[in-house]
């Protein structure tokens, strides 16, 4: 396992026997954190971009059968912030030293072309880099949003076994999926993906097919975290994702996306009270804090134990500051775009 690693480590490939072997063992699992964590160092540095969440809405036309936001889950209270709240948001974000904000809802279509292409202008005229997290929406719509000023888009893939999918995502279509994720590419985004970890019926060969993946599409960004049962939802009694697992899935991705940006992800702190501490030294170097205020924080649950629903943006900013302080590393201070590196330019 330590000759796996080794190589891992140096050459940044892996095939997917060695993946699933160095997912099922314990005994390497601290040495692929460590390798994880020097690769991070040597590639993306000691810097840890934080991006300011704004989760605008709950409202999502889809149905998927893990998420508490999904469209027959009758106990959540919908909200919608309007535009002015929203640039609103994005300029406190600024003011706490945010250089870019991730617009995140469900499946709204509430928000219509124009409306987005209003948002984006406005809030790129505060001069930060803007990250949308809204789903699958048509080419068009992706080049148009592009063209108000949007850099980023994350779309997760949530798991690359398409039956799966399907059965998880019920009316949607993992071609679709695909296509969106390419139509982004071409027009320019920076691409972020990514998966559940411990979804029923998932396997570890799975998991390292979607490890594969993220590499076979060189992926900017990669977010992952554990699954999280939800008592709301159709997968109400299923046993949740471990924090472990997810660790290792996330370290993996590291050593094969050397130069890629990994968040530690508000999930992986829900199972674990130093779980985005932990990920930030297991090979993450970016942090999502919440921007959101006020009673939206709780209403946006996708999953039960969302960590920070009662805090203010401003508490969010010092507290995450504080642990990243005290690990050595520092927050930055530009807008943390994938920096592109080949292993000969070290
Ligand atoms: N547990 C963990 N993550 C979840 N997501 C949705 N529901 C859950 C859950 N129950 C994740 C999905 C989605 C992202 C916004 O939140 O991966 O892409
Ligand atoms: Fe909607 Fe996204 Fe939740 Fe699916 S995962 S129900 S698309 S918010
Ligand atoms: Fe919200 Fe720590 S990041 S309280």
């Amino acid at each position: 396992m330590q000759a796996v690693l080794k190589h891992a480590e140096s050459t940044h490939q892996l095939q997917k026997q060695d993946i699933v072997r160095l997912l099922e063992d314990e005994a390497t699992a601290a040495d692929l954190f460590a390798a994880a964590d020097r690769v991070r160092a040597a590639y993306v540095g000691n810097e840890v971009h934080l991006r300011g969440l704004i989760e605008f809405s709950n409202t999502c036309k889809q149905n998927c059968l893990y998420c508490g936001l999904r469209r027959d889950n009758k106990k959540i209270t919908r909200y919608r912030l309007m535009p002015d709240m929203i640039v609103e948001l994005a300029r406190k974000a600024q003011t706490y030293g945010y250089k870019t904000v991730v617009l995140q809802s469900g499946e709204d279509p509430y928000y219509s072309l124009a409306m987005m292409q209003e948002i984006l202008l406005r809030i790129k005229t505060l001069g930060l880099a803007i990250t949308l997290s809204i789903g699958e929406k048509t080419r068009e719509e992706y080049q148009a949003y592009r063209e108000a000023g949007a850099d980023r888009y994350l779309l997760r893939i949530e798991t690359t076994d398409q039956a799966l999918y399907e059965q998880l995502n019920p009316g949607m279509n993992f071609l679709n999926r695909l296509r969106c994720l390419q139509d982004l590419k071409e027009l320019g985004y920076e691409v972020g993906t990514g998966i559940m970890v411990g979804l029923p019926g998932q396997s570890l060969e799975s998991l390292a097919q979607d490890i594969l993946f993220f590499k076979a599409i060189n992926a900017d960004m990669i977010g992952l975290g554990p699954f999280i049962s939800n008592p709301d939802t159709p997968l109400k009694a299923a046993g949740g994702g471990e924090f472990s697992l997810a660790l290792k899935v996330m370290a993996i991705t590291r050593l094969l996306l050397p130069d890629s940006n990994i968040p530690a992800t508000t999930a992986m702190e829900a199972l674990n009270k130093q779980g985005r501490t932990i990920a930030l030294q297991s090979g993450a170097n970016v942090v999502m804090p919440n921007v959101t205020e006020g009673e939206y924080r709780e209403l946006y649950m996708l999953y039960p134990g969302k960590i920070c629903i009662n805090d203010t943006p401003a508490h969010c900013r010092q507290c995450i500051g504080g642990k990243i302080a005290a690990i050595g590393r520092s927050v930055a201070q530009h807008a943390g775009f994938r920096n592109r590196k080949s292993p000969e330019q070290l």
